[in-house]
């Protein structure tokens, strides 16, 4: 997959895969899958950090995810999140920020939000750096939108998001993130743009879909938004898994004979 592929994959209406990935065992087993695009995410403030919000993510923690993603994969194609505030600052900054998480391993740039964002994307975008937009609900703003919430509900917020969309469209934007829409607003606008749509809580009819893999993987906390779709019990494999490792030390099973060194 490259960055060419996207609009090839919605002119022959083939859906996009995009799964989120942060360290290198993960990327390993996802380089043998049939997912296309790897988004190393801010979401590893939350997933891998721990943190309440995807807000104190840097370039710092985003560069040592991409690198470790990068290392486990030869052909995925990586998309990189710029994080709160990385791509708000002066020109010269945001281009900084731009080149670390290219150096660091990523394809191309994810960035929430065209509000005051159009002219920078296009400048990214003609300094030869690929981005992906962001619309809906944009975690960065989490403040500003009063909690994770959908968007575009009602004319006057679904207009906005209409314009929005097309405003990324035209900044340059090869792809563009919808995250919690409601479906028909999704599909309207997914009809309405050249670019393809990825969608996260967004309906069945955008051009792709992307969720956390933590959540897909069903390691995530119990919360569980409704978007999400669990395809493995995989908190509760763990656990199994854990406990009879704990239960095997403690009746001496492990490590047996053939697990030890001789003399
Ligand atoms: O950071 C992230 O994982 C994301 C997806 C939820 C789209 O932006």
């Amino acid at each position: 997959m490259n960055v060419l592929d996207f609009q090839a994959c919605k002119e022959r209406h083939e859906k996009i895969v995009m799964l989120t990935c942060y360290d290198y065992t993960s990327a390993c087993i996802v380089q043998d899958s049939d997912v296309d695009v790897i988004l190393v995410g801010d979401s590893a403030a939350m997933v891998m950090h721990g943190f309440a919000t995807t807000i104190p993510a840097d370039i710092e923690m985003m560069c040592r995810h991409i690198e470790s993603v990068s290392r486990g994969t030869s052909n995925k194609f990586i998309v990189g999140d710029m994080p709160f505030l990385s791509f708000r600052q002066s020109r010269t900054d945001n281009m900084r920020a731009v080149a670390s998480v290219m150096k660091a391993g990523a394809h191309a740039v994810k960035l929430e939000g065209i509000e005051g964002n159009a002219e920078t994307i296009a400048h990214i975008v003609k300094s030869g750096v690929p981005v992906m937009g962001h619309l809906g609900l944009t975690p960065q703003s989490v403040n500003q939108l009063g909690g994770f919430k959908v968007q575009g509900r009602g004319e006057k917020a679904a207009d906005m998001l209409r314009n929005e969309a097309l405003a990324c469209e035209q900044a340059g934007c090869f792809a563009l993130v919808l995250e919690c829409v409601p479906k028909d607003l999704a599909a309207e606008i997914t009809q309405s743009l050249t670019i393809p749509t990825i969608g996260i809580g967004a309906g069945a009819h955008t051009d792709g879909q992307v969720l956390v893999m933590q959540d897909l993987l069903g390691l995530s906390s119990d919360f569980k938004p409704k978007f999400v779709r669990k395809y493995l019990d995989g908190k509760r494999l763990w656990q199994d898994a854990f406990n009879a490792y704990a239960s095997d030390v403690k009746s001496g099973q492990f490590p047996a004979a053939d697990e030890s060194y001789k003399q």
